[in-house]
């Protein structure tokens, strides 16, 4: 019987499905994320955990997880969170849940990328502080994201997922060619690739998708936020990580950026303070794939995975 240990509370199915296979299942189940020393408690003897991206898979996880343990199934896409090479040197495999939150989290960059520009926050924080308004035809007047051009960085599986909404409604798309767009999406969608600095630079929105990596860490820096248009928005629902936030507060503040939507940070959960008092800012604790459906085909996946490792075969999704 392996011992399976899942650190968060994932949905009620893919917990039924691993207990019907008749190994132990562990749960954490605290109101709150595991702290660090209950995490590594947890996974004590574990063959297999589900993880999630707030558990730090390192040596020391390991080290506490023990011998047996042969499989580290992230329930996330991104795996920033775990040491690749320390599971690879135990021979650890990781997986994690592409496919499948695609769809979820480009609704919510393009949910942010309306929000920011049409000033949905700004209106709500107005009527519910009792503000008096009316009707007027200069009042708080956003932008039309028609006819504007959206840079992508990352033109992956969420990138082109986002590239469908923003065309839909009547952008141009272009994207960083650092990495291709796959065929068909980018005939379809009209996209061009040209280099980062150029997309950077000529762009009305940039929307970040791609993975926190060494090299992709402030890849919107505080010099390439400087070369952006004036009064171009961010939106992020990749990894805090990819930007310099303080950089990016400034450049907010400042007036030199139109706005910004933020699903992720660099310190999650905390906020930079410079961000939260900023109007032109839409701030969401990272929902990306925040829905029951998706949240519960991730979950089936990490658990398809950690079934397949457990009984010899090759992992769906081996990172
Ligand atoms: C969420 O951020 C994920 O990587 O799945």
């Amino acid at each position: 019987m392996a011992r399976i240990c899942v650190t968060d509370a994932i949905p009620g199915p893919s917990i039924d499905r691993l207990r019907a296979t008749g190994n132990e299942i562990l749960v954490w189940d605290g109101a709150q994320p595991p702290g660090r020393a209950e995490l590594l408690d947890l996974v004590r003897g574990a063959d297999a955990v589900l993880t999630v991206l707030s558990d730090g898979v390192d040596d020391e996880f390991l080290d506490a997880a023990g011998p047996r343990l042969r499989v580290v199934a992230n329930v996330a896409a991104g795996y920033n969170n775990i040491d690749l090479a320390a599971c690879r040197a135990r021979g650890v495999t990781v997986t994690n849940t592409p496919g499948v939150l695609f769809d979820a989290t480009a609704d919510i960059a393009f949910g942010l990328l309306l929000a920011v520009t049409r000033r949905l926050g700004e209106g709500e924080r107005l009527i519910r502080a009792g503000r008096p308004w009316r009707y007027r035809t200069t009042f708080m007047l956003g932008r039309s994201i028609e006819g504007k051009t959206i840079g992508l960085i990352g033109p992956g599986q969420i990138g082109i997922a986002m590239g469908r909404r923003c065309k839909a409604f009547g952008m141009n798309i272009a994207y960083a060619n650092e990495h291709t767009m796959r065929e068909p999406a980018a005939s379809e969608l009209g996209a061009v690739g040209m280099p980062l600095d150029e997309l950077v630079a000529g762009c009305d929105v940039i929307s970040l998708h791609c993975p926190l990596t060494d090299r992709t860490r402030h890849i919107l820096d505080a010099e390439r936020i400087a070369a952006m248009r004036q009064g171009a928005y961010v939106i992020n629902t990749a990894r805090g990580a990819c930007i310099d936030e303080q950089a990016l507060a400034d450049a907010l503040a400042g007036g030199h950026l139109g706005g910004a939507g933020l699903d992720v940070y660099e310190d999650e959960p905390r906020i930079n303070p410079a961000l939260l008092g900023l109007e032109n800012v839409v701030l969401l604790p990272h929902l990306g794939s925040a829905n029951i459906e998706t949240r519960t085909a991730m979950s089936d996946l990490a658990a398809e995975n950690v079934l397949a490792v457990l009984a010899g075969r090759p992992a769906p999704s081996a990172v």
